[in-house]
């Protein structure tokens, strides 16, 4: 294994889009951020150098951080932002894990455009547990806005009322020719005929899970999460934000000069999903008949079908389909006996307009969101320095409640919104804790899928079911062989999820929904892990160099 060294240039870049031209914070002047590439055991050192007027920070998401949750970057949790003129190195090892990931800003709605592929090879001499492509490419959807999406969310902020849209879904930064003033601005991929090329997608997205297709062509999902699953062949794949899959792709034997569209467009159900219509990148068989006389005589066009905007049969078949690879080699370590259980409510809703404010959420309200009634609030200094330097006075309470308020009667239409409290409350754990936790979608809004993201964490999604989770029966259908393990999973609308980890990780981690407008109506909370009795049990003292609020 080696060190990896990068340097992150925070600067501002212009870029225009949709015949919109605007100056956007960016990493090193790229849109979408630069690519890095490691292998499994490698040491990667990130210098980020803050040279725009806002604050910033980033988020290796995925990466497991093992004692090194000062490198982990979500502001207010782990460190305070690096401010302007500032830099902060990023320091961790990549241990036990290969595939795909990424990293995005971890502050406000920077991720917006500060974002890019984190790539694991496999450790050198070891090889994919399928036949090896001919090429690799990142496939990385986010959005584009023509306004500053720092200013689109804090005007909804200020007024409790719900953020504007994007403008269009991106491919590697581009919207693609089914977007006005787009069509030169498209993702493009070349193919030779026969050979295979893996994808790895990536959803940047700030708000939208997304279905994805390319027209007349079969995808075989192989991997989820930087996690080897079982293959399995679809034509449409769902991807959450914060989520990441690997497909291959088999070209054709035939087809020169054939181009075919993919397509991604959202999965919506309810509020806080927007359907902006369809991001399009074009597969391009390469022609034989490149270098001769003769004129290519094109074929037309070949479109995708995507799955109807709320299709959540499609969804919910779709994500019981994947399943560990759970190998000898890369086995599924399922937690076979739980230590705690935890049952949470992530719930959207609105509350009373504060005084003196004037509302524009659904009759006067605001939106609101919570975690067991708890709508959560970024402290204004780092929670794991609190933690580490026992400073937790003033800053957080160790009081996050096990179950829900009335958790008896969660159903429909609670928890109802004078119930919900703001707070900055952190769950302990002892090292080790063997954690089952369940997650039931509810809200007085309409139910709504939420991609949870857990920091530090990959866990194992043993069960899934629509209505109320019943402690009773639905434990005994619960999958301990083969779950996929993930490190962020949609609780589906109106349902639910149990997923299990094992808390081997010290430090604080933040959890919460990757929907972006989610997190800022406050569904997130943080688990705080204590320290193991041996050295390889304890969270590493700070660099030096961590930034200061
Ligand atoms: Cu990708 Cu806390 O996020």
């Amino acid at each position: 294994s080696v060190t990896r060294h990068y340097t992150f240039n925070i600067q501002l870049q212009t870029v225009t889009r949709l015949c919109h031209t605007k100056s956007m914070v960016t990493v090193n002047g790229k849109f979408p951020g630069p690519r890095i590439v490691a292998r499994e055991g490698d040491r990667v050192l990130i210098k980020v150098v803050n040279h725009v007027q806002n604050n910033m920070s980033i988020h290796w998401h995925g990466i497991r951080q093992l004692q090194t949750g000062w490198a982990d970057g979500p502001a207010y949790i782990t460190q305070c932002p690096i401010q302007t003129g500032q830099s902060y190195l990023y320091n961790f090892t990549i241990v036990g894990q290969r595939g795909t990931l990424f990293w995005h800003a971890h502050i406000s709605w920077q991720r917006a455009t500060v974002y890019g592929p984190l790539i694991i090879l496999p450790k050198r001499n070891a090889s994919y547990p399928f036949a090896k492509p001919y090429k690799e490419v990142p496939v990385i959807f986010g959005e584009w806005f023509n306004a500053d999406p720092e200013a689109i969310i804090n005007q909804a902020l200020q007024t409790g009322g719900g953020p504007n849209v994007s403008d269009a879904y991106t491919i590697n930064g581009l919207p693609g020719p089914l977007y006005n003033c787009s069509a030169k601005d498209t993702f493009k991929l070349k193919v030779k005929p026969g050979k295979t090329y893996l994808l790895r997608l990536i959803n940047a997205a700030l708000n939208d899970e997304l279905f994805f297709s390319i027209a007349n062509h079969t995808l075989t999902i192989v991997e989820a999460d930087a996690i080897y699953v079982k293959p399995f062949e679809t034509n449409t794949l769902l991807i959450t934000p914060g989520q990441t899959t690997n497909v291959l792709l088999k070209a054709k034997p035939y087809f020169p000069g054939a181009t075919f569209l993919m397509t991604a467009r959202p999965y919506v159900t309810g509020l806080g999903t927007f359907d902006n219509s369809t991001v399009a990148g074009i597969l391009e068989y390469e022609s034989p008949l490149l270098h001769s006389a003769l004129p290519i005589k094109k074929l037309p066009l070949f479109k995708p079908t995507l799955p109807p905007l709320n299709d959540t049969s499609f969804a919910t078949n779709f994500s019981r389909k994947l399943r560990s690879l759970a190998s000898a080699q890369y086995p599924a370590n399922v937690p076979q006996k739980v230590d705690k259980r935890f049952f949470f409510t992530v719930s959207l809703g609105t509350r009373p307009c504060d005084k003196n404010q004037t509302c524009q959420g659904p009759n006067g309200t605001k939106f609101s969101a919570s975690v067991n009634n708890v709508s959560f609030v970024l402290p204004n200094t780092a929670l794991l320095q609190a933690h580490f330097f026992g400073q937790s006075f003033g800053v957080y309470n160790s009081d996050f409640p096990f179950n829900p308020i009335n958790w008896y009667n969660y159903t429909g239409n609670s928890p109802n919104n004078t119930m919900v409290g703001n707070g900055t409350k952190v769950l302990v754990l002892p090292f080790n804790t063997r954690v089952e936790l369940v997650m039931q979608d509810t809200s007085i809004l309409g139910a709504e899928s939420h991609p949870l993201h857990l920091h530090g964490f990959n866990f194992f999604v043993v069960g899934q079911g629509f209505g109320n989770y019943d402690p009773n029966e639905d434990p005994k259908s619960f999958n301990l062989v083969d779950p996929i393990e993930r490190n962020t999973v949609g609780v589906p609308s109106g349902g639910w999820i149990a997923i299990r980890f094992l808390a081997d990780n010290p430090g604080v981690w933040f959890m919460h929904c990757h929907l972006e407008v989610h997190t800022s109506w406050g569904l997130k909370m943080a688990w705080l892990v204590l320290d193991g009795k041996l050295p390889n049990q304890k969270l590493l003292p700070p660099p030096s160099d961590l930034p200061k609020c």
